[in-house]
């Protein structure tokens, strides 16, 4: 059986490592022998050339440290202050030094030349995200055939948005050297064609194949899911101490995100203060909970959205709170899983209102959390992957703050009838295109795509 190698900029580390992608990817680890390859997460000034191996976990999983240069100009700097923002829809954001590709550049190279004695005849490779991209060029300059697929979690940028970056052509360049390209959403698959034929040489062969610089690639869409049936079980088995209790008995809304600028906190903190003052009957009925983890806290960015979201959170506080009330609770902090959980269940309202997203896991996690018998209303952005596949959400546009304050007030009040009828079709989604889906489905297509070539060679 030909093994899986697994590519990522983060390593999971830690023993027995969980979260929804290692459990996509664990059986076709195990069972080909695979490798799970990534950054250990620690910078250091002389790291090693070897991969170092970190047992623990039911697959082999073998890691590389970066230098305080290659995690500035790699990590903080191309990834995440031109990429990041780019494929966000906020080119205004990025912040383009020359130095950032140069990083970027070599770090690939690097990982590909580490890679390269690990690597044996008939592997298959997978790249997740935006970190790797010029990776499969990297590996096919060393003489790698070996099948080469990507997948980006985040969505892929118009051609407006390309146009912003400091090396348009180059980053297509990168792409041809894959074999199969993977996409969030169908809007990720039209802005990638309509992209390249606006930036580079492209022909497209058919809706899902490409001519790209010469060589022929793949590109389909793979909606990522969660591990479904596991994140049901935990919100079952979630411990009553652990509920959010309020003094007025409030109904709870929940969000749950990184803090970054993509996910439209601030303009939810604004749509909520909206709701209160046009329906003044929802004071202390509707008790609103944002845990918002910190990430990637050295770009100025990041230091921005943060100041702006405390500001707004004790603004709103400020002009309703009561003896018995507090409206908003703003959490900076990470929550362990299963607590999480537990609050989406109890949660009458899930609020997912990216400004931009690849797809939004919590919009999944949050409908399996339900209680199937009585559910909470999911609001979700039209700019999250997830609403392709998610349209009994209440769906709504997260930079007009009346539509979203509009649609608090509906769930608020939605009968349960209407409630169990939406969560029903929503749970049935999430159910069958869980992550296991999810990595099954790209792999053979990956399998697919190489035949292919190999029938061309
Ligand atoms: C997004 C990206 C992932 C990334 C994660 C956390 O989901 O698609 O690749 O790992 O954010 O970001 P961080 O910079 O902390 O790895």
């Amino acid at each position: 059986m030909s093994r899986l190698i697994v590519v990522s900029n983060r390593l999971p580390l830690g023993d027995n490592p969980s979260g929804g992608l290692v459990v996509a990817l664990e059986d076709a680890l195990r069972s080909s022998g695979g490798v799970w390859i990534g950054f250990s997460g620690e910078v250091v000034d002389d790291p090693s050339d070897d991969l170092q191996d970190n047992p623990g976990a039911p697959f082999d999983r073998l890691s590389f440290d970066l230098t305080q240069q290659d995690h500035e100009e790699y990590y903080l700097g191309y990834s995440n202050s031109i990429l990041w923002p780019l494929c966000h829809g906020r080119p205004n954001l990025m912040r383009i030094l020359p130095e950032y590709l140069d990083g970027y550049r070599r770090v690939n190279a690097r990982i590909a030349r580490m890679m390269l004695p690990h690597l044996r005849e008939g592997d298959r490779i997978w790249v997740q995200d935006y970190h790797l991209f010029p990776l499969a060029a990297e590996l096919r300059k060393l003489g790698v055939t070996a099948p080469v697929g990507h997948f980006l979690h985040i969505p892929f940028p118009g051609p407006a948005d390309c146009a912003a970056l400091p090396n348009p052509e180059e980053l297509f360049e990168w792409l041809s050297h894959f074999d199969l390209l993977g996409f969030q959403a169908q809007r990720d698959l039209g802005a990638f064609a309509e992209s390249a034929r606006q930036l580079t040489q492209v022909t497209q062969l058919s809706p899902t194949s490409f001519l790209l610089d010469d060589r022929k690639i793949h590109a389909q869409v793979f909606p990522i899911g969660i591990d479904a049936a596991a994140f049901v079980a935990e919100a079952e088995a979630a411990p009553d101490e652990d509920r959010i209790r309020t003094l007025t008995d409030a109904k709870l809304m929940i969000g749950v995100d990184r803090l970054d600028y993509s996910k439209g906190i601030p303009q939810r903190f604004r749509a909520f203060q909206i709701l209160l003052e046009q329906d003044p009957e929802l004071i202390e009925k509707i008790s609103f909970l944002q845990i918002a983890p910190p990430t990637r806290g050295e770009v100025e960015a990041y230091q921005v959205i943060r100041e702006e979201t405390e500001h707004l959170a004790g603004r709103v506080n400020g002009q309703f709170s009561t003896l018995n009330w507090t409206p908003i609770r703003f959490i900076h902090r990470s929550v362990p899983r299963n607590v999480l959980a537990g609050l989406f269940r109890q949660a009458h309202i899930g609020l997912v209102t990216p400004l931009a997203d690849g797809m939004n896991l919590v919009a999944k996690e949050y409908v399996a959390a339900q209680n199937p018998e009585d559910p909470g209303v999911l609001i979700l952005s039209r700019f999250a992957g997830a609403a392709e596949q998610m349209p009994d959400a209440l769906i709504i546009n997260p930079h007009d703050p009346h539509d979203l304050a509009q649609a608090m007030a509906e769930a608020m009040r939605m009968p349960k009838e209407e409630r169990r009828r939406r969560h029903a079709t929503l749970l049935e989604e999430v159910m069958s295109h869980d992550v296991a889906w999810w990595s099954r489905t790209y792999l053979r297509a990956l399998r697919v795509s190489d035949q292919g070539h190999e029938s061309d060679r």
